[in-house]
């Protein structure tokens, strides 16, 4: 079995539905922690309803980013973590974490990357007036949104849409796609090979 951290700063949606699946016995895995940057999400009460143990830290209390990851490094080996998930952990991570988990680190982004990176995808495949946006899953480099894409899921834009409602869209392809991926990793159905990730299929 997979023993998953998942980090999250927000709403946890998609914390929410990695959760749901591992209930549901739809995930060869458990998570194990949430690692979370803001005292006041949502997901960690959604954690703390799961079950799940969150560790909780304020980023202005350290000298740096490496300070920090040091020590939830120290946490994830304690732990036995085999898999990172970043579900909305909306900071940059340093070598500290991407180095010794490359291959073992997953993001999902709001956008069919490499377009739209950054903040607020959804709202800028908006302003951009593309017809298809989506969704995308990657492992994890050191750049922003930027390692080896795994699955990607288009989503369409009408001409009617606000950001409100792509977004409900955008969310519901997420939380279908997030957990499939880390099941089929779970299986050891995904290989990566430099830039191209395959993915076994049943
Ligand atoms: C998700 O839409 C995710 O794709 C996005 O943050 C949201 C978190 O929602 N991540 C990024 O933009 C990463 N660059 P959630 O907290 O409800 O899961």
């Amino acid at each position: 079995k997979l023993r998953i951290a998942v980090f999250a700063s927000g709403q946890g949606s998609n914390f929410q539905a990695l959760a749901d699946a591992a209930l549901a016995g739809k995930l060869d895995g458990s998570i194990e922690l949430l690692v979370c940057d803001k005292a006041a999400a949502p997901v960690v009460e959604r954690a703390r309803r799961a079950g799940i143990d969150t560790w909780l830290f304020k980023p202005k209390e350290y000298a740096s980013r490496e300070q920090y990851e040091e020590e939830i490094l120290a946490e994830l080996i304690r732990r036995g973590i085999d898999l990172i998930v970043l579900a909305g952990y909306m900071r940059i991570l340093t070598p500290v974490l991407v180095e010794p988990f490359y291959g073992r680190m997953i993001n999902i982004h709001p956008s069919l990357l490499p377009a739209f990176p950054g903040v607020n995808g959804i709202r800028q495949a908006l302003e951009y007036g593309v017809k298809l946006t989506g969704v995308t899953v990657h492992f994890v480099d050191g750049g922003m949104d930027s390692g080896p894409i795994i699955a990607q899921r288009a989503v369409e834009i009408a001409d009617s849409d606000d950001e409100a409602s792509l977004a409900e869209r955008i969310h519901a392809a997420e939380q279908a796609l997030f957990p499939w991926v880390v099941q089929m990793i779970a299986e050891g159905r995904v290989a990566l090979g430099g830039r191209r990730v395959t993915i076994r299929e049943r």
